[in-house]
């Protein structure tokens, strides 16, 4: 899938508080070897640099569109091609971070353990994943793609909701993990412009299923989309829009 970074970025700050909440939960002091996987445009991998400036961190994301980005906004930084299917440390990391990317792989029963046999004894495997898939702007998708001429070609895309219940992850890691911390927290997001709901997700989930439509279909099926989220979630009488979000955070310390 393509990146439109800009349109990512367009919520940088609701987007980047996620980040700094799981990064303020990790307790290493001062590991040697730090990855951000699935590091995007890397403002992220850049606040992993300010807690720990004389670690070697590097940001991984599969993303030729993020990864340009990342190297233009953070030329200092160490960035490179990779996917979190197969990716291999050598040798393992102190830390293993990842924000807001490992819902968009599945088979999480095989992923988890596999990437926190990267992780050091001792060090930290943190995760942050969305878990607002049954919430208007991510059902509205399907109900959208359902409804028009573009519904053969959106259906087939339509998957299970990525990210599983918190605790499918508590019995996956705790036979690995000396320490375990596992929270969700809904951010109720205050956004403002013309539905902003649709912008977000524009951005991310929604992304897949317009580029697989061209011209009247795309349009028309952004439209239904649209129309949808906007009754969803209705401006404030300030014009503003509240946008709760739900995310689910882990954080592990592999045994010694
Ligand atoms: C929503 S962005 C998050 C970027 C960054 N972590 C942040 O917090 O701003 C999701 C990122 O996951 C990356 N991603 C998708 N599939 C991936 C995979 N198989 N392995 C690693 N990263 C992946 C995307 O390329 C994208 O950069």
């Amino acid at each position: 899938m393509t990146w439109d970074t800009s349109q990512y970025l367009k919520f940088a700050d609701h987007r980047l508080r996620p980040a700094i909440d799981l990064l303020g939960r990790i307790a290493a002091d001062a590991p040697g070897r730090v990855v951000d996987l699935g590091c995007g445009a890397g403002n992220v991998t850049a606040l992993l640099t300010a807690r720990w400036p004389d670690a070697g961190i590097l940001g991984l994301d599969p993303s030729p569109e993020m990864l340009e980005r990342a190297r233009a906004d953070h030329p200092t930084l160490a960035f490179e091609v990779a996917d979190a299917a197969s990716w291999k440390a050598e040798p393992s990391v102190d830390v293993l971070y990842s924000n807001a990317a490992l819902h968009w792989l599945d088979d999480h029963a095989t992923l988890f353990p596999r990437l926190f046999e990267q992780v050091a004894p001792g060090g930290w495997l943190a995760v942050q994943m969305p878990r607002n898939f049954t919430a208007p702007s991510h059902t509205s998708v399907a109900a959208a793609a359902a409804d028009g001429p573009w519904k053969a070609t959106l259906e087939p895309m339509l998957s299970d909701p990525p990210t599983h219940e918190p605790g499918f992850y508590v019995d996956l890691l705790s036979p690995m993990a000396d320490l375990l911390d596992v929270w969700e927290t809904e951010y109720i997001q205050i956004l403002e412009g013309e539905n902003p709901v649709a912008e977000w997700t524009k951005g991310t989930w929604l992304r897949p299923f317009l580029a697989a439509l061209d011209g009247d279909a795309r349009d028309g099926f952004e439209a239904a989309y649209r129309k949808r989220v906007r009754a969803a979630y209705p401006p404030m009488p300030d014009g503003r829009t509240a946008f709760p979000f739900r995310r689910l955070f882990l954080v592990a310390r592999r045994k010694a």
